[in-house]
């Protein structure tokens, strides 16, 4: 067996959660990500016939039986993930209709796997369903799209459009838009069935008062959707309360869709 600590999935989640905390998008616990293994990465690692735990979820997901996933733990700071990955981690195989998480590595203080679990496993259900390559949900809380949702309408076309406008690459990036949900409870069935069904149409999902959801094929890709997001809402909330001179209008964001041989989210363009 290798050792699982110098797993290519393992190394890059530490880095991405170290990352993610010196961006300031993670404070305490705040945040969490889910990442979808490959079975046969796993077995490298791991006796996958050792269970050393079973964790009820509280929801059904039948599509996920039988899929491994590396969890952030609830409680857990992204901070101390690089000093002690099997305490604040977890890897978990899904059974029981999605009803049990079989913990086969981590969480080794006796934690588990985030409170937002709901919203990852649905989420996945709803990306996979899109894009078979997609094997990560990240939730975090960065500054500048948290405040947007305190001054600017959640209207998703409306969101979407400022966002757009406030930095050319940001219509290359994510073309189909961000989804947003008004302020629900966290941690809940209920918010994770809704951001699933955000996630069926936007790989974005902004939680207002909140943070944001993001999906990707891996961590790099993830994070670099939020932060494209994330630094558009920066440059929104620098310049909001000024006078406006100028802006990326909507024919140039044609021009931009033709050259980068994307599509906006149809009927967002005028
Ligand atoms: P967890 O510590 O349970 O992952 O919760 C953090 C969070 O961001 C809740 O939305
Ligand atoms: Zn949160």
């Amino acid at each position: 067996m290798k050792n699982i600590l110098n797993a290519p999935f393992m190394e890059e989640m530490i880095r991405t959660t170290t990352n993610m905390y010196a961006h300031g998008w993670d404070e305490r616990n705040g945040g969490n990500i889910s990442m979808l293994l490959d079975e046969a990465e796993v077995k490298e690692y791991l006796d996958t016939d050792q269970v050393i735990r079973s964790i009820p979820t509280g929801f059904s997901a039948p599509e996920l039986d039988g899929k491994y996933f590396l969890v952030t733990g609830t409680g857990k700071y992204f901070k101390n993930v690089q000093y002690a990955p099997d305490v604040n981690l977890g890897i978990v195989r899904i059974a029981d209709c999605g009803g049990t998480a079989e913990l086969l590595w981590g969480y080794t203080d006796g934690g588990k796997f985030t409170s937002e679990f709901p919203a990852h496993m649905m989420s996945h259900v709803s990306r996979l369903a899109v894009d078979p390559a997609n094997r990560i949900i990240m939730h975090c809380h960065p500054d500048n799209l948290l405040a947007m949702t305190y001054v600017h309408s959640l209207d998703e076309r409306e969101f979407t459009r400022t966002l757009w406008q406030m930095e050319t690459e940001c219509i290359v990036v994510f073309p189909e838009g961000v989804n947003v949900l008004p302020w629900m409870l966290c941690g809940t069935n209920e918010i994770g069935e809704a951001t699933a069904e955000k996630m069926k149409t936007a790989r974005l999902v902004v939680w207002a008062q909140h943070g944001i959801y993001g999906a990707g094929k891996d961590l790099d890709e993830t994070f670099g959707l939020i932060e494209t997001a994330e630094k558009a809402a920066g440059i929104y909330m620098k310049i909001a309360h000024l006078p406006i001179r100028q802006t990326i209008t909507d024919d140039m964001l044609h021009q931009l869709e033709e050259r980068f041989g994307v599509k906006g989210r149809e009927g967002y363009l005028d």
